[in-house]
């Protein structure tokens, strides 16, 4: 993965109107919140969740993980709670908000970066569980360091959870596309994604610096997911020759990848 050729997203997050912001997430698949949390906040989340011990994940162990840390206490629990997010996610649904689940990840010099996938899968999945299935659900991804160009940035593909393409299946993944665009922000801001759009993270190129996000995923009461299938779930890493990405959005060429 290449972040040469790259868009980059560097707008005034904090100029956003409301309603600018709905378009952003529900059109484009993702919106930056800037300025979420106080510098005192975010001593207190790095400290706190700097001595966790943590799990690899199966594709690298420089992707470190901690699952279910809504219950930790102190800064982390608070966080669910984050007022502006809240006021936001209660104007987008236009319902009462349920917060779902809620992880810790980090990724460690060497991380070789997320492929583009989606978390949003219709039957389920053996990564995402029966949590994909919701009709509506959006990921909330707190940064307590500046998310630079050179450390895990976030890359999202605008507009991919809108193609009806076969290429556009959920339970596909593609090393890269040239519409992808890369998502800096700085310390205590977020970025919330549709879970249905495409999207990934750039490699750790740094020999001594991590970057780490707080993830918790947000829906409507009424967006609930399907928990009454009885089928298998689906392998979301289903093998897929070279493929072309051009009917998602914009041109060119992309792998579609088994690997996370
Ligand atoms: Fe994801």
């Amino acid at each position: 993965m290449s972040i040469a050729n790259s868009n980059i997203d560097q707008r005034d997050w904090s100029a956003l109107t409301t309603g600018e912001r709905i378009r952003m997430i529900e059109v484009e698949g993702y919106l930056v919140l800037p300025d979420l949390i106080s510098p005192d906040e975010l001593a207190n989340l790095k400290a706190q969740t700097a001595t966790w011990p943590t799990d690899h994940v199966d594709y690298s162990e420089k992707q470190r993980v901690r699952k279910a840390v809504q219950f930790e206490g102190g800064s982390v629990t608070h966080l669910i709670g984050q007022s502006k997010t809240l006021d936001f996610l209660r104007v987008l649904f236009g319902d009462e908000v349920l917060m779902t689940h809620y992880d810790y990840a980090r990724s460690e010099p060497g991380h070789p970066g997320i492929s583009l996938h989606t978390d949003g899968q219709p039957y389920g999945s053996e990564i995402f569980g029966f949590e994909g299935s919701c009709p509506h659900l959006v990921r909330v991804l707190y940064y307590p360091d500046d998310l630079t160009l050179d450390v895990s940035p976030f890359r999202v593909l605008p507009r991919s959870h809108l193609s009806m393409h076969a290429q556009a299946n959920p339970y596909l993944r593609y090393e890269d596309h040239p519409g992808v665009v890369t998502v800096p922000v700085t310390a205590g801001s977020a970025v919330l994604i549709n879970h249905k759009v495409f999207h990934g993270n750039q490699p750790n190129g740094r020999v001594n610096c991590w970057r780490s996000a707080i993830v918790l995923r947000g829906r409507a009461r009424s967006s609930r997911c399907n928990r009454g299938l009885k089928t298998k779930l689906p392998n979301c890493r289903i093998k897929s020759s070279r493929s072309s990405l051009t009917a998602i959005r914009g041109t060119g060429t992309s792998k579609a990848v088994t690997n996370p």
